[in-house]
């Protein structure tokens, strides 16, 4: 029945992040340790598992599904996932995050297999500062991945943009003057800190989204949206430019009573919050029940109960409290 998943504080869940690989082309600071471990291939849900699930949730009233990785684009047979996953009745919304190196070669047979919408990461314009951000991307690339996927005729491509105070927040007013040139929609994250990373602090790179804002209000006009996605983002518009421009505040504003949201793992570990250790492993219960989907609908329900208030994270810890890193999380 649609509508029955919903948690103890009263919010429904109707959108799905699923990651499809925690392998990715890049080594994003903020996101991995330069030397990871990937996971063993058999660990990893295969496409008829991740189908089977994916129809589960759409059963239960998830309207919107997101495939995120590590990098989706690395996960072999994606365009063939995403043609079936595409074909689930109920299903309203069907988008990827993606980090765009690989888009120029996908995003045409991504629209071809019935993908919804793209949102792309892309920290700075400058490649220097990116490829410290990166480890080893190619600015030039995920730009050329842009417009190929605006050529494929993808409408309100999004940019994420993870700000960091000393490595790109110089380059977010250069970010956002591109954006609304090409009719890009934007939103700036402040960093979450999951995993523990070597390349800096997470307290010491803190910026806020106000501060932020200050800075783009310096050289476009900014007025509050009423736009709003029910997502954790708070959208802003520049009178002339179609572009929003987002905010996405989990230290600075909370979100978390809006939130409509749960996260997949690759491996079928359900995450009930980005910020919270609280899951399911609905691995197990998809291997031990083989075509019983009544089992798996009723652990989907029963893992609602799971779902905790609010994330708390807290930026000066000295080890994190989540350990898991956001490539295995989804993002
Ligand atoms: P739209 O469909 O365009 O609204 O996308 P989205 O914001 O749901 O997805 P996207 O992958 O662009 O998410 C942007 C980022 O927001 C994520 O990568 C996370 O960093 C952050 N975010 C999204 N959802 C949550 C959430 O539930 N909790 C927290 N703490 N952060 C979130
Ligand atoms: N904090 C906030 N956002 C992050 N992302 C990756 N790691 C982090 C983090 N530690 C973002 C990526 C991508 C999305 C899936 O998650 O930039 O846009
Ligand atoms: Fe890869 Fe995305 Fe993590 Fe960067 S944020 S390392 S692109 S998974």
């Amino acid at each position: 029945s649609p509508h029955a998943l919903v948690d103890q504080f009263g919010r429904t869940v109707s959108y799905l992040r699923m990651s499809v690989t925690d392998r990715c082309d890049l080594r994003c600071v903020y996101c991995m340790a330069e030397d990871m471990t990937f996971l063993p291939r058999h660990e990893v849900l295969s496409h008829e598992e991740m189908l089977r699930l994916a129809g589960a949730f759409t059963r239960l009233g998830v309207t919107k599904l997101r495939l995120t990785g590590g990098e989706p684009l690395v996960r072999q047979g994606i365009v063939d996932l995403v043609a079936r996953m595409s074909q689930l009745p109920g299903l309203q919304e069907l988008c990827m995050t993606t980090n765009g190196t690989r888009l120029e070669q996908f995003a045409d047979d991504l629209k071809t297999a019935g993908l919804d919408r793209i949102n792309v990461s892309l920290d700075t314009l400058d490649e220097e500062k990116f490829r410290a951000l990166t480890r080893f991307g190619k600015v030039e690339k995920v730009l050329a991945g842009i417009r190929a996927a605006q050529r494929a005729g993808f409408k309100r491509i999004k940019i994420n943009c993870v700000a960091l105070k000393n490595r790109n927040a110089s380059e977010v007013v250069a970010l956002v003057d591109y954006a609304l040139n090409e009719g890009l929609d934007i939103s700036f994250i402040e960093e979450m800190p999951l995993g523990k990373i070597d390349s800096h602090g997470r307290a010491a790179e803190f910026i806020s989204s106000d501060e932020l804002r200050e800075m783009i209000g310096e050289r476009f006009a900014l007025l509050p949206s009423s736009a709003n996605s029910g997502g954790p983002a708070r959208y802003w518009i520049s009178p002339g430019y179609e572009s929003r421009i987002g905010f996405i505040s989990p230290h600075s504003q909370n979100f978390c009573a809006s939130c409509n949201r749960v996260r997949m793992t690759a491996t079928g570990r359900l995450l009930l919050c980005l910020g919270q250790e609280h899951s399911a492993d609905l691995r197990a219960v998809l291997r031990d029940n083989p075509g019983d989907d009544a089992i798996l609908e009723r652990a989907i329900i029963d893992a609602m109960a799971l779902k905790p208030k609010e994330h708390t994270f807290d930026l000066d810890a000295d080890e994190p409290q989540i350990v898991r890193f956001m490539n295995t999380t989804g993002g």
